[in-house]
């Protein structure tokens, strides 16, 4: 059986129909730009780019960073255009796709989604934390395989500042640090989401998850096991595609 999931992130919107026996993309995907400003507008024709790339005509799953409630509505919006906040991403995601039926989650609630089936956190229970670490810090919080959506852990208190502020991989980008300078900070935001949750198992996501050779060895003092997310960056678009099964179900 197979979905079609959509990833907006950041930089890029990308998508693929996804097989969900396999817990993979079915075909290559295919990604644009996300435009700037990042409105809803302009958004959606970038998702109707994607989703028509490959013809594709039945249920569409698709993340968003920020909170979804309801599998709909769009509550906040920090790294993309403001507008979306109150928008209806469901209505308007699904009549720009000319009527397909759409679902749409947070980006890093689809990633552990997915993670948590088909990956890294594959038959943990107790809880798991998996944190996305790109434009933003997103988070998704499990307890024995179930989970809390829209937990925002990104947005927490960090030495003053907005963890993601400080450890996201876009600021390690626009502080020019180095992987030790940045798993530094890292370090200290896992210690205080560990001193929060005591969780089991963190699971590192988003596009550093390639590189987690560079700097997980770096990050100690931390109680709970630490690994790199194992379906790296599509595992939002195969969580999306996920969800989007259930709903369709
Ligand atoms: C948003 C989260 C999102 C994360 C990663 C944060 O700024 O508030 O909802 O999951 O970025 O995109």
């Amino acid at each position: 059986m197979q979905i079609f999931g959509v990833d907006i992130g950041g930089s890029g919107i990308k998508g693929a129909p996804v097989d969900l026996d396999r817990g993979d993309l079915a075909e290559e995907r295919y990604k644009v730009l996300t435009p700037q400003p990042a409105t809803p507008d302009a958004v959606a024709d970038g998702v109707k780019e994607v989703v028509g790339h490959f013809g594709w005509t039945g249920p569409v799953g698709i993340t968003f960073p920020g909170v979804v409630t309801g599998g709909a509505t769009i509550r906040t919006a920090a790294n993309v255009d403001k507008a979306w906040i109150d928008t209806d991403a469901r209505a308007l995601l699904g009549e720009r796709l000319g009527g397909l039926p759409v679902t749409v989650l947070n980006d890093a609630d689809s990633a552990g989604v997915a993670e948590m089936q088909f990956g890294a956190g594959r038959d943990r229970q107790g809880t798991v934390i998996l944190l996305t670490f790109g434009t933003g810090i997103g988070s998704a919080l499990f307890h024995d395989g179930v989970l809390v959506p829209n937990t925002e852990l990104g947005h927490l208190e960090l030495a003053g500042h907005e963890a993601e502020k400080r450890a996201s991989t876009k600021a390690k980008e626009d502080h020019e640090l180095t992987w030790e300078r940045w798993a530094h900070r890292v370090q200290k935001y896992l210690a205080h989401v560990e001193m929060l949750f005591s969780p089991e198992l963190f699971i590192i996501g988003g596009g550093v998850s390639r590189k987690s050779d560079r700097f997980l060895h770096l990050i100690e003092d931390i109680k709970a096991e630490i690994v790199p997310a194992q379906l790296q960056n599509n595992a939002g678009i195969v969580g999306a595609a996920m969800r989007a099964a259930k709903s369709a179900a």
